[in-house]
C-alpha cells in the first residue's frame, strides 16, 4: 500500500490534469488548486472529487496561505516555473515541477539551493525515466550486459508537423518565452544521458541551425496564411488546413474547447491565430536541428542529435562487451531494445512489464512517475540538475561557437 499524498496544484492545464487523474486513481488527494482560468478550475474540481479542494485564482494567493498539502505540483508554463517553484519551496512544500525547471542555469541552481535551505524535496517531471522502455535500457546497463559503457549516442526526432506546431508556430517558438529548444524539448534526453553515464558531465560542445523553417525555403508563391488560397495547400507538409483533418488532434494542445470546435470555428481560428501562419514565415528563433557532444567525468563520451525531420527517440550505447540499442515511438514501430554482443548475434531484450494504469502518455512515464512519487520523496533530492546543466551549456556553446567546460561550486 502506497503512502497517500495530498497535492496543491499550481496550473490546472493539460499536464496538471493528466498527473492529477493518475494521482486520484492511485488514492492520493487534491486539497488546493490554483489557476486564473475558471474552465481549468472547473475541470480540476471534477478530477479532485470529494472533498472539494480549496480554489485560488492565482498561485500567489495559494502560497500566501499556510501549507495546504504535502506536495505542490507546479504545472504552469515554462517562464513561470522558477517563480512558482521558489514560492512553493519557501512555503515548505515538497515540489513536483514540470520541465524545464527554469530559464537559466543560475535559476536551476537557485532552486536546488532553496530546496536544501528549506529542507524540501524538489523533483522534476522527467517522465521518460519511468517508462518501461528506458527502465529496460537502464537495467541492461546496470546488469553489465554490455560491459563497461564507453560511449552513448542518442537522437530525438521531434517530428516535422509537431516541430512546426510547437516550435515554429506555437508556444515554444521564441526562446525568451521558454528556454532554448535544446532544453525545452531535449532536457529529458540530456537527463537520460546523465542517468546512463552515471557521472557528472564536464564539457559540452554544440551546433544548432535553422535550415528549413525560414522564408527563403518557403514554396514559391506561398501566402502568409495557409487559408488565404495558398497554391501549396494540400501538398505542403505544414499546410495548416490539416488542423481540420489529419492533424486535428493538435488543436487539443492549444485550445481548451477543441472538442467543441466546428470546422467553421477552426477556419476562423486559422485566419487569426499563430497556428494559421505559413510555417516558413514565423520568425521563430528555435533551431530545426542541433547536435550536442558531451564528455563525462568517468570518461564516457556522448552525442545527442535533435532534429525536426524524424519522429521518436533512438539510443545506442557502446560497451566493452557489446552494443545496446533501442527505439521508442520511432518508425511507427513498437518500442524495441536489443543487445549485440561483440562475440556476435543479436539478443532481443523484452521490454519490462510495468503497470501503466491505463495511462499511455509518454510511453507509460506519466503513470510511472506518479506511481514512483512516494518512494522518490523518501529518497535524497533528485539529481535532476545535471541534465539542465548540459542543456544550458549546449545552448551557450551553439551561440558562442566554443566548447563550454562545466564547473561545479
Ligand atoms: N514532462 C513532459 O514531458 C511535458 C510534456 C508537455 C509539457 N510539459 C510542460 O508542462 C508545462 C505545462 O504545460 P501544459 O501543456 O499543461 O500547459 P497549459 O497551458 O495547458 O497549462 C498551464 C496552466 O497554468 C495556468 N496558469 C497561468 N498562470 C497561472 C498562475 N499565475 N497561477 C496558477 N496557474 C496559472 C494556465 O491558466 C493554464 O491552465 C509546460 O511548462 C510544458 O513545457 C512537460
Amino acid at each position: 500500500m502506497q503512502k497517500s499524498l495530498s497535492f496543491a496544484v499550481i496550473g490546472c492545464g493539460s499536464r496538471g490534469r493528466t498527473y492529477m487523474r493518475i494521482a486520484r486513481d492511485l488514492g492520493h488527494t487534491i486539497t488546493a488548486i490554483a489557476d486564473p482560468s475558471e474552465a481549468a478550475i472547473e475541470t480540476m474540481l471534477g478530477i479532485a472529487g470529494d472533498p472539494a479542494p480549496r480554489t485560488f485564482a492565482d498561485a500567489d494567493d495559494l502560497f500566501a496561505e499556510p501549507k495546504l498539502a504535502d506536495v505542490a505540483l507546479v504545472s504552469t508554463q515554462d517562464a513561470q516555473h522558477f517563480g512558482h517553484a521558489s514560492a512553493a519551496l519557501r512555503a515548505g512544500y515538497d515540489v513536483l515541477l514540470e520541465k524545464p525547471a527554469a530559464q537559466s542555469s543560475e535559476e536551476v541552481e537557485e532552486l536546488a539551493r532553496l530546496a536544501d535551505e528549506n529542507g524540501c524535496k524538489l523533483l522534476l517531471c522527467f517522465v521518460l525515466r519511468y517508462t518501461p522502455f528506458y527502465r529496460t535500457m537502464k537495467r541492461a546497463i546496470d546488469d553489465g550486459r554490455i560491459g563497461e559503457v564507453i560511449s552513448i549516442q542518442a537522437a530525438e526526432g521531434v517530428g516535422p508537423f509537431h516541430n512546426a506546431h510547437s516550435f515554429v508556430r506555437g508556444h515554444w517558438a521564441q526562446t525568451k518565452d521558454s528556454t532554448p529548444m535544446i532544453i525545452a524539448k531535449c532536457c529529458h534526453d540530456t537527463d537520460l544521458m546523465t542517468w546512463f553515464a552515471g557521472s557528472p558531465c564536464t564539457a559540452v560542445s554544440s551546433f544548432a541551425e535553422i535550415s528549413h523553417f525560414r522564408p527563403d525555403k518557403a514554396p514559391e508563391g506561398s501566402t502568409d496564411r495557409c487559408i488565404d488560397g495558398c497554391p501549396h495547400a494540400g501538398t505542403c507538409l505544414y499546410d495548416a488546413n490539416q488542423y481540420l483533418t489529419t492533424q486535428r488532434r493538435w488543436l487539443g494542445m492549444v485550445r481548451p474547447d477543441a472538442e467543441k470546435m466546428t470546422d467553421d470555428d477552426v477556419r476562423e481560428w486559422l485566419k487569426t491565430s499563430d497556428w494559421g501562419r505559413c510555417a516558413y514565415k514565423c520568425g521563430q528563433d528555435t533551431p530545426d536541428h542541433q547536435v550536442v557532444s558531451m564528455r563525462f567525468e568517468n570518461g564516457i563520451t556522448a552525442d545527442l542529435t535533435m532534429t525536426a525531420f524524424d519522429t521518436g527517440r533512438r539510443t545506442r550505447i557502446y560497451g566493452t562487451k557489446g552494443i545496446l540499442e533501442g527505439a521508442i515511438h520511432a518508425d511507427g514501430r513498437e518500442p524495441w531494445v536489443e543487445c549485440r554482443p561483440h562475440t556476435g548475434g543479436i539478443e532481443e531484450i523484452p521490454i519490462e512489464e510495468q503497470e501503466t494504469g491505463g495511462y499511455a502518455g509518454h510511453g507509460g512515464g506519466d503513470f510511472g512517475l506518479i506511481h514512483a512519487l512516494p518512494a522518490l520523496l523518501a529518497e535524497a533530492t533528485s539529481d535532476f540538475i545535471e541534465g539542465h546543466r548540459i542543456g544550458f551549456a549546449a545552448a551557450q556553446s551553439a551561440d558562442e561557437g566554443r566548447t563550454v567546460e562545466l564547473t561545479r561550486g
